[in-house]
């Protein structure tokens, strides 16, 4: 009898001691989620039940919601920060209800949208946040004046080190930037075990608008060390090349598998960048392929600049690197075993090889692609001198254009209250106006801000609803 009496003991106990202290904090929480919600309704018209689409952590869609859009398994563990409260909107109005709420709680507000999103900026925070997450507001209008179908030509080929594959990747840099503007050519640098032993694979993908027996005289001209033949390549059409793109086994499926928006797979992954300006050396890349084998798993993608890029000034979209690169590298590591020591190891691994690539990359800013988000290049802590810590990301990000960006920011949101580890600061003699005094009326720069932090297909709708003539929407990144 007296063990059931004690097992009975300690479970009661137990349960004490964890729902006294979950109660602790969901008090805090509850009256939070009670104003805020209070205040969504009080913005919005009654009819749209709004409710309906705000989750706080004990509602039982709150961690199906929140995990649906999170790729990046280092971000989806039980010590990864949770927001307090998730909003959806499906409305425009919704969503500026949640800005005005937010703020009036003093809550983060961290904004989730489509993209990639590799280091988790939308939607972890040290601070206590919200989650504003658009996956809504995701329609898309396509004119289809013209049904004819562009037919392409997708084409994989591989080297290894034994096959002179430092020599076709140094052909590679002069070659690919320079080419056709009807082709793409990708250079992806892998470190592989070739019977036993530790090699390099150089595999090139490219995309060709044209047919097959063009692109093999093309290259066989410009290209003949990769001695490309017909068998080579597959022709198809444009939307068979999309897909294709986004896993090579689904050409020749039905396009409905694009349709799928819950992938549910999410590797620990990080990603880094560069831009090359200037060929790297054969002697450069043969050290390269042995530290890459040094290091271990870590792999380079290699995506060429030029063509049209190089006919748009730096200065003509935030976006500033175009002409004067060659390519752009993508440093990639995915691994799967969880926890703080694979962390350390992956994490240490890309960093070597980053530091490793130093000679052959910009300099003085150390230019870096925004949307392969790296927060190793530096963040904004909340409180701080946004300005001084700004500029240290800011540059790399957006080179000379970052100081038109901050002279917008500071213009249109002086509190700095859209803010993420990364975003652009205010300038500092500014910072501690009120928005009232430097804004105009809170709507206003609220619709501002929009424009800069939606996806661009998002950012679609919003135009047509007139809120800023002047945006234009960045090039759509392939999957990468
Ligand atoms: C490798 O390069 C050497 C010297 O440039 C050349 O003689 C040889 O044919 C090449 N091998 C291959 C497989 O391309
Ligand atoms: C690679 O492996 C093969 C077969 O095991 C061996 O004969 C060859 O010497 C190795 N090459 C190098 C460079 O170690
Ligand atoms: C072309 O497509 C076929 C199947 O549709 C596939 O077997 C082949 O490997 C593809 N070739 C390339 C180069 O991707
Ligand atoms: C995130 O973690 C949960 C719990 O371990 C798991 O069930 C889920 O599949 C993970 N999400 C993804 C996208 O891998
Ligand atoms: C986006 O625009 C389309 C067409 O104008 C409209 O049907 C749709 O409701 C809009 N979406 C939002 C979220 O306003």
């Amino acid at each position: 009898m007296a063990k059931p009496t004690l097992l009975a003991f300690l479970l009661i106990l137990i349960f004490n001691i964890t729902s006294s202290s979950f109660s602790a904090t969901a008090a805090g929480d509850d009256s939070v989620y009670e104003s805020f919600l209070q205040c969504l309704e009080s913005n919005t018209n009654p009819q749209e039940e709004i409710s309906k689409l705000v989750y706080s952590q004990s509602s039982t869609s709150y961690t199906s919601v929140l995990r649906a859009y999170i790729r990046n398994a280092r971000y989806n563990t039980s010590a990864t920060p949770k927001p307090v409260v998730i909003v959806t909107p499906t409305q425009i109005s919704h969503v500026q209800a949640t800005v005005i709420c937010t703020k009036k709680v003093g809550y983060q507000l961290k904004i989730r949208s489509g993209g990639h999103d590799y280091d988790g900026i939308s939607y972890v925070s040290d601070m206590p946040f919200f989650v504003l997450d658009m996956f809504n507001l995701r329609s898309i209008e396509v004119n289809v004046n013209d049904e004819s179908a562009t037919v392409q030509a997708g084409a994989t080929l591989e080297r290894t080190l034994e096959q002179n594959a430092t020599d076709v990747v140094y052909k590679w840099q002069l070659v690919a930037p320079q080419t056709s503007n009807d082709l793409f050519m990708r250079m992806l640098l892998q470190p592989v075990t070739r019977n036993g032993n530790q090699t390099i694979r150089a595999s090139i993908v490219a995309l060709y608008l044209g047919n097959s027996d063009s692109l093999v005289a093309l290259l066989g001209k410009e290209f003949p060390e990769l001695g490309l033949k017909k068998e080579d390549c597959n022709e198809t059409s444009w939307i068979q090349s999309v897909m294709w793109w986004d896993e090579s086994q689904n050409l020749g499926k039905s396009p409905d598998v694009l349709l799928d928006r819950n992938p549910n797979d999410a590797n620990f992954l990080k990603r880094k960048s560069d831009y090359v300006q200037n060929p790297i050396s054969k002697d450069g890349l043969e050290w390269l392929w042995k530290k890459m084998i040094e290091v271990g798993k870590t792999g380079l993608v290699f995506n060429p600049y030029g063509g049209r890029m190089n006919e748009i000034p730096a200065s003509e979209t935030p976006f500033p690197h175009r002409a004067g690169n060659l390519f752009k590298v993508q440093y990639s590591v995915n691994w799967e075993e969880a926890g703080s020591e694979a962390d350390k190891n992956f994490m240490t691994q890309i960093r070597r090889l980053y530091s490793y690539m130093t000679p052959f990359v910009s300099k003085n800013p150390r230019s870096t692609y925004l949307n392969y988000r790296d927060l190793d290049i530096g963040v904004m802590e909340a409180g701080k001198d946004s300005f001084e810590q700004g500029s240290v990301y800011g540059y790399k990000y957006f080179n000379d254009n970052f100081d038109r960006l901050v002279k917008v920011k500071t213009a249109v949101d002086p509190e700095n209250f859209f803010r993420n580890e990364q975003s652009i600061p205010t300038l500092p003699n500014v910072e501690h106006d009120s928005g009232v005094t430097a804004g105009g009326s809170t709507s206003r720069s609220i619709s501002s801000m929009l424009i800069l932090i939606i996806h661009p297909h998002k950012a679609q709708n919003l135009t047509r609803m007139k809120r800023s003539p002047r945006h234009r929407s960045p090039s759509p990144a392939s999957k990468d």
